[in-house]
């Protein structure tokens, strides 16, 4: 089982997306494992977006990260990274693919709606950068025997 971060951006919360945002990963039938709204801080901007840093629009990207609150989720499922990522769509919206998150509810490429991560490996540093470990929660999920019947439950 993998786990991945989702955190919905500002322009989410503004424009009253988190209830299709979080209803699209809960109709796919993955499992949402941690949750909680915070205001992200400078070091965890610069953290987050390392790999952007010195590019010419990461002021305006940490303002913009920074303008409203955000909501940060854990969703686990069977290669749950890779999944998602095809959800969330390419990264601007206005060129992602219709049925997407970003392709249908988004046109920018700053104001994209949501961050997922982009591999196992990222995953993993982010949800522990987010999360503490009791933020985490391990139930049973009665619907994940349908989820995946037959498969490597
Ligand atoms: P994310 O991390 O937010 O899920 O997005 P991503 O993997 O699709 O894209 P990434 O390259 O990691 O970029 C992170 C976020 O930086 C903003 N960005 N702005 N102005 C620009 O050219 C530009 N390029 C990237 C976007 O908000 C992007 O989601
Ligand atoms: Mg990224």
């Amino acid at each position: 089982m993998e786990r991945t971060l989702v955190i919905t951006k500002p322009d989410a919360l503004q424009r009253n997306l988190l209830g299709e945002i979080i209803g699209r990963l809960e109709k796919k039938g993955l499992k949402l494992v941690g949750m909680k709204m915070m205001s992200i801080d400078d070091l965890k901007v610069e953290e987050h977006y390392s790999h952007h840093v010195d590019k010419p629009f990461f002021a305006s990207l940490k303002k913009f990260m920074q303008s409203s609150p955000v909501v940060c989720m854990v969703w686990e499922g069977n290669e749950a990274v890779a999944a998602v990522r095809l959800i969330a769509g390419e990264t601007k919206g206005s060129e992602a693919d219709a049925g997407t998150i970003r392709g249908d509810l988004s046109m920018s490429v700053q104001a994209n709606v949501v961050h997922v991560s982009d591999s196992v490996e990222n995953a993993n540093l982010e949800v522990a950068r987010f999360f503490e470990k009791d933020e985490i929660f391990d139930y049973k999920k009665l619907d994940m025997h349908y989820v995946y019947f037959g498969d490597d439950e």
